[in-house]
């Protein structure tokens, strides 16, 4: 039936008040880590295979790329991220005890499907979607899959999937980790505990957005900016800039912090808004003489920063203050406020929030 947008002024700002449901949907009847979460069969695979290999393409892309510091450091299993439409056309060096996850909203994206195929076609056997369409090609074609719940997604640019697809990784990232023997049952425990509160995080966040539109009104007359991260949100800076470019066409970096010095520096002016992922994680103190970096050039720093990290607002400082620090999962929070950046920047441009220009929900073709 027709999706109804309620109190919301696009199906972009509705989705992306849907996180917390569509988190709730999506761990649904989780009562354990199980590899058969993910289809009859996984343990045997999940206990055969050495590595991992992500295909996907845009924001489905950036989940994978969180993924690979999940897989990493839990799980310890190396872990590879291509996107899909490079991987298909390249010659690669095919590993037959890897485990190649597929991660797309749609199911049905060429590029990603052609990537499967080629996978499977280089000898490729063990194969896992992660998807939010349950009758789609790549959910058919996988041999295994986890559906996400995020319902449908309207919007064009990707919010509910994505973080979706982060919870669903998460949990392959446990399920994977069970099978190798490194997860203890106190650490599965604590892992399910901190999913399960995820929906309350996620509201908390959403909370923040009078904060974020302020923002939104400097980056109106803007025409370029910055997006800064490390580690596990250096993705998540990608993603914050991904957003900004597709729907309010202000032309849009992301860059790991510690490369700032290596180029991105130069580019930093009064007019540059340096929009910075600030959890209070092992790389805080690095991340803040990366500001400091900033801050001497006169760049604009735009920080969402844990409540524990002591970043105050200041001269050219604008904090917004997030939850206490989330751990592992802290991308799913993190990426909240930047999807609501985009959207009121949009907004307020006059962009068509929910169709930008010359871009498509579903790429169906190369
Ligand atoms: C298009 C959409 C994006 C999406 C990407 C991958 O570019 O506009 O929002 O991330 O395709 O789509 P998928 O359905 O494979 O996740």
């Amino acid at each position: 039936g027709a999706v109804e947008l309620g109190p919301y002024r696009h199906y972009m700002q509705k989705e992306i008040f849907e996180q917390p449901r569509a988190i709730a949907d999506t761990l649904e009847g989780v009562q354990g880590i199980v590899p058969e979460l993910f289809g009859d069969g996984a343990y045997e695979v999940f206990k055969k295979i050495d590595s991992v290999l992500i295909l996907a393409c845009g924001t489905s892309y950036y989940s994978g790329c969180v993924a690979k510091y999940w897989l990493e450091a839990i799980a310890k299993i190396p872990t590879q991220v291509e996107i899909a439409s490079e991987y298909r056309y390249r010659e690669s060096v095919p590993n037959p005890n890897s485990l190649v996850v597929t991660i797309s909203q749609s199911g049905e994206t060429a590029d990603t499907l052609a990537a499967l195929r080629h996978a499977q076609g280089l000898g490729l056997r063990h194969t896992l979607a992660i998807c939010n369409v349950a009758t789609s090609a790549m959910v058919r074609e996988c041999a295994l899959a986890y559906v996400t719940r995020a319902g449908v997604e309207i919007g064009v640019a990707s919010t509910k999937a994505f973080t979706t697809q982060l919870a669903a990784l998460f949990l392959l990232t446990l399920a994977l980790a069970q099978a190798k023997g490194r997860l203890s049952d106190e650490q599965e425990a604590a892992h399910l505990k901190a999913m399960r509160h995820l929906p309350a995080a996620l509201s908390a966040v959403l909370a923040l957005e009078p904060q974020v539109i302020s923002w939104a009104e400097d980056f109106v007359r803007k025409e370029n900016a910055l997006f800064l991260g490390r580690g596990l949100h250096y993705p998540i800076a990608m993603e914050g800039a991904l957003k900004l470019k597709e729907i309010s066409y202000i032309h849009a970096e992301a860059y790991p912090a510690g490369e700032l010095k290596h180029g991105p520096l130069a580019l930093v002016t009064s007019a540059m808004p340096v929009v910075t992922v600030a959890p209070n994680d092992a790389l805080l103190e690095k991340l803040k003489s990366n500001m400091q970096e900033v801050h001497a050039r006169a760049g604009v720093l735009y920080v969402l920063a844990d409540a524990d990290t002591r970043i105050e607002s200041g001269e050219g400082i604008h904090v917004i203050r997030m939850p206490e620090h989330y751990g592992q999962l802290s991308p799913l929070l993190h990426v909240v406020p930047l999807q609501l950046l985009a959207y009121h920047t949009a907004v307020a441009r006059g962009t068509d929030v929910d169709k930008p220009r010359n871009l498509a929900k579903s790429v169906t073709v190369e």
